[in-house]
């Protein structure tokens, strides 16, 4: 490479290789690529050192025991229950007890919603008691229960269509998983969709990529000027026979008692730890997961995994005696499947600071084996991103893909502030996501390796470089 062009803000900018240092518009030094690329590659040993702790050395399946340890002995982590605030004070122990610096709680209020008992059976044409579970700030019940004829619909145009079959009927949404993005549209705005068309309450197929007759949970949305109707997510395997059931003009009937309830908000806490920066304390690279989870399982994976890499990532590098330029701060969320209530607070409380923000990541996708980063930014930046990953060769984990993500990052990432999520076999994450089968024995240690090394990799690199990464 001889020379190259970025645009950013509208104005071209030649930058010259050579070793003098090209002047952009507001006559502060800009430093070339390929100069970025050099110190870059100056950090070969450090990530090896980092590749060889994590994955052959000492601290070898250290995220995966740490992991087990606390969600064996803690389980599921719902919000707004104590056995989220007793996760949240034992990592605020570990964190300290690890020497981690500045570990701090910073408070939140958070909902607090129970499913209670709840079941449906099946009354025509057989009786079948089905798996379910309550969606998210649902609505319970009458207690006797909701007996009602059933509608099958595949898609909110065909209940649009059926709409005047609808009234004072169960909705059964049987929509095909298409990517988890588009097809959680079925799962947020089920029930509000049914209730505008007189249904009573509302069941949806599970959002999962695979079944074992498992039904996967989440979180709904009522809307202000529509009737709040009951809605839980049933097995692809029921949504499905229900299909076939109706195409063959038979007559279902289902009994639906479901005891949710939401209580008043509750206090919870981020959970936060760092390593200070030696040069730019006041800059940061913020390393996230969230420490909260469906109430069903374990939250191992989701997101007991990434919470766990995470914190791995500052312990790797605080073993290799390593201290970067800029803070490298651990952020443990709370809240997030509520819709990122934490992060929320997090980001409206340390906003002021975001011109110090070089990156904010986020792993909530799997700890399973990588495939590389997703990564938002401007040009630049991904192309000194991509050069961060040539570092992870030795784990062949070097793609960049675009779409940096993550709930509780994506508030940072939509004011301009380069974001990074870990990328790994999606389909075996929606097969256990938000269902009874998220415990450890979906997760893997080795894997759980490679995935904290390149987490400390990116983590580190990023928060030792001489500049920040560069903003659109
Ligand atoms: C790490 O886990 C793997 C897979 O279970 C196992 O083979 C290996 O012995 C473990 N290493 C240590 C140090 O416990
Ligand atoms: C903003 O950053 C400064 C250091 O530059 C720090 O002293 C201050 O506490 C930060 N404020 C918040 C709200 O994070
Ligand atoms: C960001 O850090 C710089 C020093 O690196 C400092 O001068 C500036 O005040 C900080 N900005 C904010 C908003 O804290
Ligand atoms: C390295 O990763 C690429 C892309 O993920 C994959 O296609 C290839 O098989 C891997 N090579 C080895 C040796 O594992
Ligand atoms: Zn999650």
């Amino acid at each position: 490479m001889k020379f190259l062009i970025f645009t950013f803000v509208g104005v071209v900018h030649l930058l010259s290789l050579g070793s003098g240092k090209a002047v952009c518009k507001h006559g502060i030094t800009q430093r070339t690529l390929q100069e970025i690329k050099e110190e870059i590659a100056s950090y070969e040993d450090v990530a090896k050192a980092i590749i060889n702790l994590a994955v052959y050395g000492k601290a070898q399946n250290r995220s995966y025991e740490r992991l087990a340890l606390l969600v064996d002995t803690v389980g599921p982590r719902l919000s707004g229950s104590e056995n989220l605030e007793k996760a949240i004070q034992i990592m605020y122990q570990n964190l300290k007890q690890n020497g981690l610096e500045n570990v701090h709680l910073e408070p939140v209020k958070i909902p607090h919603w129970e499913r209670g008992e709840e079941s449906a059976v099946m009354l025509a044409p057989r009786i079948h008691k089905m798996a379910i579970l309550g969606l998210g700030s649902s609505i319970g019940t009458p207690p006797e229960g909701i007996t009602a004829e059933v509608l099958v619909v595949t898609s909110f145009a065909e209940l649009q269509r059926r709409a005047p079959e609808a009234k004072g009927k169960i909705v059964v949404y049987n929509q095909p998983y298409v990517s988890y993005a588009m097809t959680v549209e079925y799962r947020v705005r089920g029930a509000v969709e049914a209730a505008k068309v007189g249904a009573l309450a509302s069941l949806i197929r599970s959002v999962a990529t695979f079944s074992i007759y498992s039904p996967h949970t989440g979180m709904q949305e009522y809307q202000d000027d529509v009737p709040k109707i009951p809605t839980a997510c049933i097995t692809v395997e029921d949504a499905e026979m229900m299909s076939r059931m109706a195409s063959h003009g038979n007559k279902i009937v289902i009994h639906l008692r479901m005891g949710a309830k939401t209580y008043p908000d509750t206090d919870s806490f981020n959970t936060v730890a760092e390593i200070t920066g030696s040069k730019y304390p006041e800059q940061v690279v913020l390393v996230s997961g969230h420490l909260d989870s469906w109430d069903v399982g374990q939250g191992a994976m989701d997101d007991g995994g990434g919470a766990f890499i995470s914190w791995e990532a500052l312990s790797l590098i605080k073993d290799l005696g390593l201290r970067p330029k800029r803070t490298l701060r651990l952020v443990l969320w709370t809240a997030e499947e509520q819709g990122g209530i934490g992060a929320s607070q997090y980001y409206q409380s340390h906003k002021v600071n975001i011109s110090n923000y070089s990156l904010v990541m986020e792993s909530d996708s799997g700890t399973f084996l990588p495939t590389g980063l997703q990564f938002t930014g401007s040009d630049k930046a991904r192309a000194i991103m991509k050069e961060v990953m040539h570092l992870l060769q030795p784990l062949n984990v070097t793609q960049v893909f675009s779409d940096g993500e993550g709930v509780d990052i994506n508030f940072w990432i939509q004011a301009g502030v380069p974001g990074a999520s870990l990328r790994d076999d999606l389909y075996k994450y929606f097969a256990f996501h938000h269902s009874h089968g998220d415990t450890m024995t979906v997760m893997d240690p080795k894997q759980m390796n490679i995935a904290a090394a390149v987490w400390a990799v990116v983590s580190y690199v990023v928060a030792d470089m001489e500049e920040m990464l560069p903003r659109s």
